[in-house]
């Protein structure tokens, strides 16, 4: 079942490290051991719910890839894993509204398990394209696992059945997530700095 607990990010104390990319500041937001504790939370529970069972989770490219390795390996459970490209922001901070798929799965889904893995819902028309999509090989069951969410920005409708956190609608980078394809490196989140 979906967390009902509050999941809103506490951030690291104001006045602790920024970074800059392509001219915009970021301050450090989420920092690596508070992800890592997140991650191994979510995949305790989602090996409960699905003990006895091989889902098979979608990561989608390239922003999850570092959170889906994570997820995965704190999943004791049989699972599998197939990937998803869809287009991206480019280098923006705001979404285009378009969805494109790059790469589809490889996987047969039909009747499985199948768990999305995406590294941030934000206006939530990704993960809107994606569930429309994959439901097309009527697989058995579709949840989605998300790191972070931003609910201000997301329609109201779209079920999120995993989220490690809530986070305010402004642009965050770092753990995978870029900027321009830069900062996917970075261990910490980090969080556009508006107050300049
Ligand atoms: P949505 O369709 O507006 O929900 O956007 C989802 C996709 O946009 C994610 O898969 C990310 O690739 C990208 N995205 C959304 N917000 C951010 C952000 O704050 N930083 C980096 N990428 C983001």
């Amino acid at each position: 079942m979906p967390s009902t607990r509050d999941l809103t990010a506490a951030p690291v104390e104001p006045g602790d490290a920024t970074v800059s990319y392509r001219g915009d500041r970021f301050r450090r937001y989420l920092d690596a051991d508070t992800i890592r504790t997140r991650v191994q939370e979510m995949g305790r529970q989602i090996g409960d719910q699905y003990a006895g069972q091989n889902p098979i989770l979608v990561s989608v490219l390239n922003g999850a890839f570092m959170f889906t390795a994570d997820l995965m390996r704190a999943l004791d459970i049989d699972c599998e894993i197939d990937f998803i490209k869809l287009s991206s922001y480019g280098a923006a901070k705001v979404s285009s509204g378009e969805v494109h798929e790059l790469k589809s799965i490889d996987a047969d889904l039909e009747g499985r398990e199948v768990i999305i893995v995406e590294d941030i819902v934000d206006t939530g028309l990704t993960m809107e394209f994606i569930k429309d999509r994959l439901r097309e090989y009527s697989p058995a069951s579709l949840r989605v696992a998300t790191l972070l969410h931003k609910p201000e920005a997301t329609e109201p409708d779209l079920t999120l059945d995993y989220v490690g956190f809530q986070i305010p609608d402004l642009f965050v980078i770092g753990y995978g997530l870029d900027y321009g394809q830069l900062a996917r490196n970075l261990g910490d989140i980090y969080i556009l700095d508006d107050s300049a």
